[in-house]
């Protein structure tokens, strides 16, 4: 069963991979989802839906865990055609399928839709009010793997830690796709991190409206210990990289709380 399941989604893999360069990145998710069992992940930019489905098999395998994945259907048009070139099972009767109905038959062919809930929702990075509080208030846990794939400038990547580092559990990953070949993200990582783990909180994350987010910043970045891992590719494309920040709490035992021996 697992074979197959595995097999097949190879097998689209090469065939899918190629729009968002992300086949095998969503190897290394699917490896990670495997290892370290979260309970809870968020994507930004579910695309043509190649690292939802790794992830969502990651945790059908473990046996719990949910997904959520969200995209605004910006390339929907695009994204569409292809879809129906590579899935032409799904079109059926009604030609005019929306991008939500074919993301959510894509997860459904898959038997995936225990695990990933799509959202068609547009994310505002730039936001000064907290997007979890407002507009994703449907995860209400604490966020274990956070895959950014919308975005990847050095301000997406300075909103994406003040937007979701308050909600994120005590270890956790945020990986931000494309962001460490982006020279100006590559430095903007390696200074935020660095001023992080001396409990520096950068001044950007304080024009965050709520008083109590601040607040929660504050408390988590000192109780944080951070690590920054290039995840590079030898791919000649814009795509070929992704920044991983593993967060930890100050501890001195391995983390996550695994066996030791
Ligand atoms: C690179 S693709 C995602 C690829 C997918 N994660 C994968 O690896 O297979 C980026 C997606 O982000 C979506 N997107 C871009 N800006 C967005 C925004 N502000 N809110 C929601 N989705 C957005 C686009 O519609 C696009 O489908």
């Amino acid at each position: 069963m697992r074979t197959n399941e595995m097999k097949e989604l190879l097998d689209l893999t090469g065939s899918i991979g190629k729009v968002y360069g992300s086949e095998n990145t969503s190897l290394f998710l699917y490896s990670l989802i495997k290892r370290q069992k979260p309970n809870c992940i968020v994507e930004l930019g579910t695309g043509m839906g190649l690292s939802s489905l790794w992830m969502g098999l990651g945790q059908k395998e473990n046996g719990h865990g949910e997904l959520y994945t969200i995209d605004n259907g910006q390339e929907a048009n695009l994204l569409t055609e292809d879809i129906e070139k590579i899935f032409p099972q799904l079109k059926g009767e009604d030609p005019e399928k929306s991008y939500e109905q074919y993301m959510n038959l894509i997860f459904e062919s898959y038997s995936l839709t225990n695990q990933i809930n799509f959202m068609k929702k547009d994310i505002n990075l730039a936001s000064q009010h907290m997007l979890m509080d407002h507009e994703l208030q449907m995860v209400d846990k604490s966020i274990d793997v956070l895959f950014a794939d919308t975005s990847y400038g050095p301000y997406d990547a300075l909103n994406i830690m003040r937007q979701f580092l308050p909600y994120m559990s005590e270890y956790s990953s945020i990986l931000i796709d494309s962001a460490s070949t982006h020279l100006p993200t590559y430095l903007t990582l390696e200074k935020m991190i660095d001023d992080l783990n001396r409990s520096k909180i950068p001044q950007h994350f304080l024009s965050i409206k709520d008083p109590k987010a601040r607040w929660n910043l504050f408390q988590l970045v000192s109780q944080r210990t951070f690590k920054l891992v290039h995840l590079n590719e030898k791919e000649k494309r814009k795509q070929n990289s992704t920044a991983w920040i593993i967060i930890e709490p100050n501890e001195y035992i391995p983390q996550p709380d695994v066996a030791t021996h």
